[in-house]
């Protein structure tokens, strides 16, 4: 027996599930430079279904025939029986709603997910619909899907800033129409938790046939309440969370997953609730998000930032000695971090190599393994020892990275003092021709991007450069991850990341990575040569 957070007493079979619905795949996605390829989406989608999600929102399939490909995928390969639930985006519009189910109706537990704007302001400026135009609307497209799918969530676009009453007349009409999932989105990070609270609470008391639906929490972070907001929510009674690893998402980003799991989880004699996620999967995901869309984790981040189990201070230091527990309210270890982190070297086989990467999580082809093994032979060479961090980072590097516009083959410095810092680029391109390039930079990684800007020609402004090491020691890995945006007044952002034992290799890589994906995205837009351009747009 133990006590709720109403002063209850509640016994262990009357303690209730948090279902976490992750949009890292489609609100993540939306986050400036974030996107992703297909590989890097079904590859995080594996994952998210080894952290124990219990629905990915996979994408949104309406925007572009690749999203509703990459929904597919993850609907078919890891939408299975015993996986988590895939769901779909859809606008409240009827062919929105076929993409959605196109996409979403091979996975084993399909939903399609509808929204539809409920705040005055979305409906009088952006829709221009008046609010019996919205219920009549909601009525039609929430029976529209429900004719494909008994799974089908619906969200009042903006609730945060919705008339309470209209959302009550709104809300009841989707749950008539057959909505078994009522989201409740605070769009634009609006709300205070005690507003967010007593909204969800008189929404939960107030609908005509509540009981029958799951209500769920998505909250933006613009003023950085979206945890605190997503918890107040649960409290007033949502049994679905909608985060994102890392937090990442539109503008300031929405409610990140792992904060709110592990709330519930370093908090539950408060809460008095539970997740299905396996909380040791925690960094290994959140690692795999930020090397894929190339958006760094701030180091002081909550659960998965790099100090957020480091002491500095003496009196800490001196306190963690005596009693971990003196400043640590969890244990790195429960996260899955320092879980067996020196683990493989230069004699590690092939087979062992290949135990490892399952371990990990990785699935890959024998060609694939073929190439991540060799990769690992010339680390293990340069490094005593190959922890699973720098495993996760080559994977991530070899084998997820964007398609291969322009590859590099061969890279080549100069610097110190005296001299100029020079960089020898060799990349071969689209059309298999290769070119190596000299050029003088004000150090090292300048130069060597100057070199690959000089043979690519596409015009770009570098807005964010980090390199960190992956490991601790003289031998460690470094990471590298960039965002440029294209100079064509686009405001668009494309990230990419390296990592290499050499910082200026993977600066490379990294700055390649992205140049590539913009070129990708872009599709030839960038003064090349008409041949070039059908290439690029060919690999698009
Ligand atoms: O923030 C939002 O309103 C959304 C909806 C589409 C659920 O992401
Ligand atoms: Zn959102």
């Amino acid at each position: 027996m133990a006590e709720n957070n109403e002063g209850n007493t509640v016994s262990e079979s009357e303690v209730d599930v948090v279902r976490i619905f992750d949009t890292t795949l489609r609100d993540g996605e939306q986050s400036p430079g974030a996107s992703l390829t297909s590989a890097e989406k079904l590859e995080i989608a594996r994952q998210l279904a080894r952290l124990g999600v219990d629905i990915i929102e996979a994408g949104f399939p309406a925007a572009s025939p690749d999203d509703l490909k990459a929904v597919q995928r993850i609907a078919q390969e890891v939408g299975t029986q015993d996986g988590p639930v895939i769901a779909g985006l859809a606008r409240a519009h009827k062919s929105d709603i076929d993409k959605a189910w196109e996409a979403v109706q091979y996975a084993a537990k399909p939903r399609i997910h509808t929204f539809l704007a409920t705040s005055d302001i979305h409906m009088e400026r952006k829709l221009r619909m008046t609010r019996e135009e919205v219920k009549a609307r909601v009525r039609e497209m929430v029976s529209y899907a429900k004719a494909y799918c008994d799974d089908i969530e619906f969200s009042p676009e903006d609730a945060g800033r919705s008339d309470p009453d209209f959302l009550i007349e709104v809300l009841t009409i989707a749950i008539e129409a057959g909505a078994t999932t009522l989201n409740i989105p605070d769009t634009v990070g609006y709300t205070t938790p005690d507003e967010y609270y007593a909204l969800m609470h008189r929404l939960i008391t107030e609908t005509p046939g509540s009981d029958q639906v799951i209500w769920s929490v998505h909250c933006h972070d613009d003023l950085g309440m979206a945890t605190a907001n997503t918890l107040a929510g649960i409290r007033a009674g949502a049994r679905q969370a909608e985060v994102t690893v890392n937090g990442i998402g539109e503008r300031a980003g929405n409610t990140s997953l792992e904060e709110v799991v592990m709330a519930l989880h370093t908090r539950r004699p408060y809460y008095h609730l539970d997740t299905n996620i396996d909380t040791t999967q925690i960094i290994r995901t959140s690692r795999m998000v930020s090397n894929y869309t190339g958006m760094t984790v701030q180091p002081n981040k909550a659960i998965v930032g790099s100090n957020a189990f480091a002491h500095e201070a003496g009196i800490h230091q001196d306190g963690m000695l005596k009693d971990q527990r003196t400043y640590e309210i969890m244990t790195p270890e429960t996260v899955g971090l320092n879980q067996s982190r020196l683990v493989l070297g230069k004699h590690s086989g092939r087979h062992a190599f290949r135990v490892r990467l399952e371990e990990l999580g990785f699935t890959l082809s024998d060609d694939e393994l073929q190439t991540a093994f060799k990769r690992f032979k010339e680390l293990a060479d340069k490094k005593k020892t190959v922890t699973d961090a720098d495993l996760e980072a080559l994977v991530a590097d070899e084998l997820y990275g964007p398609q291969e516009v322009y590859s590099l083959l061969d890279l080549q410095v100069a610097c110190g003092r005296p001299g100029m810092p020079t960089a020898t680029v060799r990349l071969r391109g689209p059309d298999g021709t290769v070119q190596t390039v000299p050029a003088i930079g004000t150090g090292p990684v300048d130069a060597a991007f100057r070199a690959i800007d000089s043979i690519i020609q596409a015009p770009n402004t570098l807005i964010e450069y980090s390199v960190h090491s992956i490991t601790e020691g003289i031998d460690a890995m470094g990471e590298v991850t960039v965002r440029i945006t294209a100079e064509n007044g686009s405001t668009r952002t494309f990230g990419g990341y390296g990592a290499d034992t050499d910082i200026i290799m993977a600066s490379a890589k990294a700055y390649l990575a992205a140049v590539n994906r913009m070129l990708i995205v872009k599709g030839g837009r960038h003064g090349r040569p008409e041949g070039q351009a059908a290439t690029i747009q060919a690999l698009a």
